[in-house]
């Protein structure tokens, strides 16, 4: 990365920009960022300075393959049927179709790798989260669960639970250090939220922060845009920003250091994860894979995810408007979709295939274009929020390193138990705050059901059982498992069978909590 020349040409008050900086922009076709220097105080001059030294030499660059990105972009799409192929069947795993003894036979190579601490977790956490629309990282988020659990403690308690998991089985001590990536917008308050909540219980050292780079927003003509008058518009590089991440906060020594051989990487925003999966893990390493993808049986052929196949025989995922109509209906003689593999954003890598990434190949991935509504001043100085996109926004996407892979799995998993992504606020109709309570309750009824749990309404009248009940509706009862008891569904029988439960309970680590509801008040 450029550093910023410390304190070079620092003005006066009323006194021009450096000259040096005045023509370097004036080069790069960017001398409107100086337009409100004079109206700058001290401290704003020199924070502009150290942003655009930051950027030194790189600005004009970036600003150029935005646009022509975007120009790109908007012209005819590329179809590319004829070069497609689905994942061959034999590097192909699935949960659905697989033997039960494979699936544990898997589970304990992963529940082995993870007791001689050779598994670590990644979190991506540098979005905006624009759509769902807080203030604060998307893992601060409490989609409304009865223990009002955030994102971020779930995970944490996920982690928690699976130590202990593999610690049991091979009597060890065991680590998943849990790496998260943050940007400018998620550092300091995903620190501050971890610190006031101790952690969550975990050793702090184990809790590994690093920040992505951020990049200039862009117009459409190719001009960076002013969100003040003396601030860059900024945006992080995108969940790709992990390769150069990587490097630049020198993770990948950290992570060889402690042994590390596989990272589970995943999104923040998926309530279902399951961190450190055993299963898939185990699956990756007895397939000797340096890269795997988790993916999900896409829904519908019409349904707008990316889809996790070969492109000329290179493993990428291909978006949802790359795909023909028919392409994207071709069935198999099952009936089954051939193009179903859809990408939920969940990966398995070794350590050394990241570092010859990183290494090697990040320079070559592809800078997509992000159209977004930018907020920024006009020529009066006056902010404007814009109704409509006006920006451009490049990112790397981490999937994108799939090609380079020299041995490349994927796992097909089921949608209702491993996949409800929190992406918008509750006025939009999938992918809520309410949808991704309500596949997680669902879960959770559907593992208490199947221990053998009774559910009674406040009135102890038993409610009607539905144990195939879907991820999208609403359980007959409430019923929240901590994942510090179970992490998927494991060893709820001593707890559970044949006892009956009111509605609504949350079974947690020291006991079962009535919650005092409406019935307890009645009373
Ligand atoms: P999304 O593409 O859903 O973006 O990120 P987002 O920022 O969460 O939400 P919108 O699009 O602004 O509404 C998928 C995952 O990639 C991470 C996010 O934090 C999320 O876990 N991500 C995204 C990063 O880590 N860095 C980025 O630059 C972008």
């Amino acid at each position: 990365m450029l550093t910023a020349a410390a304190g070079r040409g620092r003005p006066e008050p009323g006194m021009a920009p450096p000259e040096e900086t005045r023509a370097r922009l004036e080069l790069a076709g960017q001398s409107h960022l100086l337009r409100f220097w004079p109206q700058l105080a001290p401290a704003e001059r020199d924070a502009l300075l150290a942003a655009l030294a930051l950027l030194e030499g790189e600005l004009g660059a970036h600003c150029r393959r935005a646009a022509e990105a975007r120009a790109r972009e908007t012209g005819a799409l590329e179809r590319l049927d004829g070069r497609l192929e689905p994942v061959p069947a034999e590097f192909l795993g699935s949960v659905r179709s697989s033997e039960p003894a494979t699936l544990a036979q898997w589970e304990a190579e992963g529940f082995r790798q993870i007791s001689q601490n050779k598994v670590a977790v990644l979190l991506l956490a540098g979005g905006q989260g624009t759509r769902l629309g807080v203030a604060y990282p998307k893992g601060m988020y409490s989609v409304g669960l009865p223990s009002g659990k955030t994102l971020y403690q779930i995970q944490a308690e996920r982690i928690r639970k699976v130590e202990q998991l593999a610690g049991e089985k091979y009597s060890t001590t065991c680590t998943i250090p849990w790496y998260i990536m943050t940007s400018e917008f998620t550092l300091g308050p995903t620190e501050k939220f971890f610190l006031e909540h101790n952690y969550f219980n975990l050793d702090k050292t184990n809790v590994i922060m690093f920040e992505q780079r951020m990049l200039p927003a862009v117009t459409f003509d190719g001009k960076a845009i002013l969100e003040q008058k003396g601030k860059v518009a900024m945006a992080p590089d995108g969940n790709g920003g992990l390769y150069r991440a990587l490097v630049d906060n020198k993770i990948l020594d950290d992570m060889e250091r402690r042994g590390i051989q596989y990272i589970h990487v995943y999104c923040v925003d998926n309530i279902l994860v399951k961190m450190a999966d055993p299963v898939f893990i185990g699956f990756c390493v007895s397939k000797g894979a340096d890269c795997g993808a988790k993916v999900v049986e896409k829904a519908c052929p019409s349904e707008p995810v990316g889809v996790v196949c070969r492109v000329d025989g290179v493993y990428q995922v291909v978006e949802y408007s790359e795909l023909s109509v028919e392409i994207a209906q071709m069935r198999s003689p099952d009936g089954r979709l051939v193009y179903r593999a859809g990408s939920i954003c969940n990966h398995f890598f070794t350590r050394s295939f990241l570092e010859t990434v990183a290494q090697k190949y990040e320079p070559q991935l592809k800078q997509h274009v992000a159209i977004k509504k930018v907020p920024y001043v006009d020529e009066e100085g006056n902010l404007v929020k814009p109704l409509k996109p006006n920006g451009i926004k490049l990112e790397k996407f981490v999937f994108d390193v799939f090609q380079f892979s020299k041995n490349f799995v994927a796992f097909e998993v089921l949608r209702e138990e491993e996949f409800s992504p929190l992406k918008n606020a509750d006025d939009a109709s999938t992918d809520t705050p309410t949808t991704a309570r309500r596949s997680l309750l669902a879960q959770h009824y559907r593992w208490a059901l199947k221990a053998g749990a009774r559910f009674l309404d406040e009135n102890g009248s038993r409610l009607p059982e539905k144990p195939n009940l879907s991820g999208t509706e609403d359980p007959p009862a409430v019923c929240e498992i901590s994942p510090l008891v179970s992490y998927f569904g494991e060893g709820l029988e001593t707890q559970m069978k044949n006892k009956d439960f009111y509605s609504p309970f949350i079974l947690d680590e020291s006991k079962t909590e009535m919650l005092e509801d409406a019935r307890m008040k009645k009373k």
